[in-house]
């Protein structure tokens, strides 16, 4: 596949302010109880085949950690059979095949492994992450899913970053249950320029 063909995409959940997970990492505060009566819904099956559409994620090892805890506790593995690359210098335990261990240059293994072999490639988080792929001018999209919660503290959708990203704001979607679904591309990267209109 020719690299122009994939598409890295960022996508969290976050609070209104900004937070994808509380300082201790807890992230109690996704399962909120607000109704917008003119919201779309999200029904089971196209969840399903709107997952089916990602090729492979892409985490930090913290959320590896987290996403290990909430399948020990019996939430499930989110994931399903589609491969899963944990960026982590740590030799951290696998209970699925498809979760793959990576360490090493992120550039090169986006442009080189990734691009060539998967079309949609979902990272997944967290904020450390994410401000890495921004930083590195990885992502083609920005997918941000804002819960009616406000958390005042906690950890950043991106951490650190050290420019502007100009964005193009390409989808918005408003849920019965008060979530806001943002989709943002990414400018300035692939050569366009960064404050293209
Ligand atoms: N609300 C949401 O949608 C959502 C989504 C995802 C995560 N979260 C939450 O966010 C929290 C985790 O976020 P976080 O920002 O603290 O951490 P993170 O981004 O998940 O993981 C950061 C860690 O990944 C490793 N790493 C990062 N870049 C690397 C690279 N290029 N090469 C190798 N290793 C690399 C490093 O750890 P080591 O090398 O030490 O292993 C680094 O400390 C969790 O609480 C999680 O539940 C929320």
């Amino acid at each position: 596949m020719e690299n122009s063909q994939s598409r890295v995409t960022i996508h969290m959940a976050a609070s209104l302010d900004g937070f994808v997970a509380r300082k201790d990492g807890r992230v109690d505060w996704l399962e909120t109880t607000d109704s917008f009566e003119g919201g779309d819904t999200m029904t089971p099956e196209f969840v399903e085949a709107f997952l089916e559409t990602i090729d492979c994620y892409v985490m930090g090892s913290r959320t590896y950690e987290t996403a290990l805890r909430f399948e020990a506790k019996g939430s499930g593995w989110a994931y399903g059979d589609k491969p899963v690359f944990v960026l982590t210098s740590r030799k951290l335990p696998r209970t699925h095949d498809t979760v793959e261990l990576c360490s090493g240059d992120l550039a090169q293994f986006v442009n080189e492994r990734l691009r060539p072999t998967f079309r949609s490639i979902w990272f997944v988080g967290g904020g450390v992450v994410s401000g890495e792929c921004l930083r590195l001018g990885l992502a083609d999209e920005v997918r941000y899913s804002i819960l009616p919660i406000l958390i005042g503290d906690g950890i950043p959708f991106f951490e650190k970053l050290d420019r502007d990203v100009a964005l193009h704001l390409a989808e918005v979607k408003a849920y019965k249950s008060g979530m806001v679904g943002l989709c943002y591309e990414v400018r300035g990267h692939r050569g366009e320029p960064r404050n293209a209109t």
